[in-house]
Order: C-alpha cells, then structure tokens, then sequence
C-alpha cells in the first residue's frame, strides 16, 4: 500500500491511493466555547439539501452533546476500540520530537483507521452503525458528568491526571461535572476514509477546492464509505439506493448564490450559525501538499500560526479539515484524546489571547462572504487585567476581512459598539 505525509500526525502513513493535493483546501474553524447547541445550523442545513423522501434521518450537519452523546450513537468510543482491538494500549504522541512546520503536535505513534485497517485486509477499519444508533441526532442532550470518574477513567487509559477546573480561574464552588457541545459535519479530509474505502470509486475530492463528494451515478450502495469513514458522515438512502454526505454547499462557494456577485460565500450552516462560532475558508496549498504559508489567511494564522484550533481526532489519520477550539472547562485528558496533544497550548493562547488573536477572532461571523485575507488597524487601549498571573491588555483595534477578490467585506471594532436610543426613539416600534 503507497505511503502518504499527515502532517497532522508528523509522519508517514498508509493510504491506498499515492499522495495528490487539489490546489486549494475547504477547511473551517468551530469554536466550541461558544455554541449555545441551538441547532440553527442543523436546521439550516436540513432545510436545503435533507427535506426529501428518504432523508428523514439524515442530518449532514449536528451538534451532539459529550461526552455521552454521538450521531451515530458512541461512533467515537467505537472506533478508538477498534483500533485498541488491533494495536491494545498503543494510541500515543510522542511530544519531545518539538514543534516543526510539518509536526505540529508531535509525531504520533499508534495506528490509525488505515494502519488498522491493513491488519484486518480492509482499506480502513470501521463499521456499519444500526439504525437505532442513528435515532437521535443530540442524544444525551446537555448530560452532564462527574470529572473526577471520567478523568480516573482516563487515568486507567494512560493519560496523566490534571486538575482542569482549577485552571479555569473560577472562585465559584467546584462541583467537578462538565459537558459541552460538538458540532460536526464532513471533515472534508485530505485522506478520506469513505473514499479509500469505495469498491466503486464513486467518491472523488475535487482539485479545485478539496471537497469530497459521491458520484450519486456511479454509486451503487456497498456502504463501504459509511462502514470506514470514523466521523460516519456518508448516510445510506434507502429510496435511492445510494449514500450521500454533505457537499459543502459548493455552488455557494462557487459564487452561484446570485447575493454575492459572483464571490465564494459560506456554507449554509456557516451561515446561519447565531452563536458565531463558525468561519469557514479556502487554504492554499502548496507543491508539498502542505498548507502554503498564509500569513494574512484567517484560519491560516488561527490553526498554523497561533495553534489556537486543532484538528478532531487527528489519530484516525484522515487528515480532517475541520478544526476546533477545544473546550476549556472540559478535563483535559479528555480533551487530548479528542484533540491531540495541542489542547494545552490551545487553551492556554485562548484564555489569554494575544492581540492580534483577539481582533482576528470578531472575524467570526462578520461576512457571508468568505474572507481570504485579514487585516488590523491598531486602536487605544481600553482595558488590561491579569489572568493566570498572565498580564492582558485589551486593545480596541480594528479588524477588516476581505474576499477573494480582495474587496473589503467586513469591519468589526474589538469592543463592542455601544448605541444610545434617542429619546423619541423610546419604545418605539
Ligand atoms: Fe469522508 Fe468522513 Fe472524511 Fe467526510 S469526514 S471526507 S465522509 S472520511
Ligand atoms: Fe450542509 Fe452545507 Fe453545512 Fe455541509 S456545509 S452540512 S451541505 S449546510
Ligand atoms: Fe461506494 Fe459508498 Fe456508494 S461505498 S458504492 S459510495 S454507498
């Protein structure tokens, strides 16, 4: 089986197909502290492309509640042991090789979903979920649990104990329960499971832009994507006898959405998204199939640079284009195991984030239309605390987004504007 580069991972791995790159990559930045799971962005999407005869189950967009809950029910927890059945004890990082451009995180150690996969004469491991797992798309729906048996429970899995909520600064009482809320589509990966995986060679990620998608002509239903993707975002459609997944609304970022003239706009659940914690972008990529150095980008700068979002279980070796700013009252084993050994540092730059972190992140939701490159006017400062014994300073900048054209789109101030409702105006209506 040819070899390809993960950088996620720092190393080489397995792949059944040789190593191509399209020349631009759909990826997408989820910030996790701040979804309310209102599910608008479900909704949204349901309402565009998953409203027909057939689909009444399909949510190519979710938001589950962890750590309990999954769409597919425990598709998570099932996977991992999978891959603990063929390689027991053996999912580690080993963190001392440093950061390097091309091994972020470390280099891991283990197996993933293709290393498995080879073992047992599959392109990936994985399986077929029931159609009861597929039941509830917020199962578990804002369960809490106690820190302290999920963290002895990781404790028993190898990873060291620590003491989160004692990090989080908090003088409130400590009653040690968490849960939060994971949004989810297609990772749209640089090494998709469900394209290793089809008999059929019906799903294809296309050169200009990295999306996956399914030939709905040439597949014929073997249900190998969605047996071997781990995120189980390829579903079966029982009244055409074909899987779908989400496509990334590609007409919108086309620029076919006659509201934008032509210029690539967000997805639909980007879009719509109340909370703001969704941006989504296109990333360069260079001849070496990595991220070609963006400096200005968004998401360039939020993954690459600052390290401040990271990718969702980066050991199943897909490569997902998705990343997320982990959460920070989570306990942090857990949150490593979901997010690699970057958590730390993650959290760590979000709490205290530096300036121009701070003005790149009012990006977020500020334009339907997808923004290329950013920029930072520098404004007074407004305020300064310390956290963490760590000194911050607030500074009123001004960030401005622009599209792929390189028009501005967006123009948001750090300190929310304060607007004073004349007197005639007065409950007015
Ligand atoms: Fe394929 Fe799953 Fe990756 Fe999407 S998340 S590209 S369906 S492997
Ligand atoms: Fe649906 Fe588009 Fe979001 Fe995919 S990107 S989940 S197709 S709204
Ligand atoms: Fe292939 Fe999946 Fe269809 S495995 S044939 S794309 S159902």
């Amino acid at each position: 089986m040819p070899e390809v580069y993960n950088w996620q991972l720092g190393r080489k791995m397995l792949y059944p197909y040789e190593e191509r790159h399209p020349k631009w990559q759909f990826a997408f930045v989820f910030n996790i502290n701040r979804c309310l799971a209102c599910q608008t962005c479900s909704m949204a999407d349901k309402s565009t492309w998953l409203f027909s005869k057939g689909q009444e189950y399909m949510w190519w967009n979710n938001v589950e509640t962890k750590p309990y809950g999954g769409y597919p029910q425990f598709y998570d927890v099932k996977i991992t042991q999978l891959i603990e059945q063929v390689n027991p004890g053996g999912q580690v990082w080993n963190v001392r090789v440093g950061r390097k451009h091309h091994a972020p995180y470390g280099v891991f150690e283990g197996m993933t979903i293709f290393d498995a996969g080879a073992k047992v004469g599959q392109a990936a491991i994985g399986y077929i979920p029931t159609d009861q797992e597929w039941r509830f798309v917020n199962i578990y729906e804002d369960t809490a649990t106690s820190m302290r048996s999920l963290v002895e429970g990781i404790d028993r899995s190898g990873f060291s104990r620590d003491e989160p909520w004692r990090l989080s600064g908090s003088s409130l009482p400590e009653h040690e329960t968490f849960f939060f809320y994971l949004q989810r589509i297609c990772n749209h990966c640089t090494y998709p499971g469900c394209l290793a995986a089809c008999p059929r060679k019906a799903i294809y990620k296309r050169p200009e832009d990295g999306i996956v998608l399914i030939d709905q002509n040439r597949c014929r239903g073997y249900k190998k994507c969605v047996e071997q993707c781990p995120f189980k975002k390829p579903m079966y459609r029982g009244t055409t006898r074909v899987s779908e997944k989400c496509i990334a609304c590609y007409p919108r970022i086309e620029g076919k959405d006659p509201l934008t003239g032509g210029e690539p706009m967000e997805t639909r659940c980007m879009a719509a998204c109340v909370g703001k914690i969704r941006m989504q972008s296109l990333v360069r990529i260079g001849e070496d199939g990595l991220w070609a150095e963006d400096r200005w980008h968004p998401l360039y700068y939020t993954i690459r640079v600052e390290q401040v979002a990271l990718p969702l279980y980066p050991q199943w070796g897909t490569e997902p284009n998705g990343y997320y700013i982990p959460p920070r009252h989570s306990p942090r084993g857990y949150a490593r195991q979901m997010f690699g050994p970057g958590v730390d540092n993650a959290i760590e730059k979000y709490l205290v984030p530096s300036r121009e972190l701070l003005a790149v992140l009012q990006l977020w939701r500020a334009s339907q239309q997808i923004v290329f490159r950013y920029d930072v006017i520098p404004g007074p400062k407004v305020f300064e605390t310390q956290i963490h014994g760590k000194r911050f300073e607030m500074y009123n900048d001004t960030v401005l987004g622009f599209n792929k054209s390189g028009k501005e789109v967006a123009r948001i101030q750090v300190e929310e504007p304060i607007y004073i409702r004349p007197a005639e105006r007065v409950n007015w209506l």
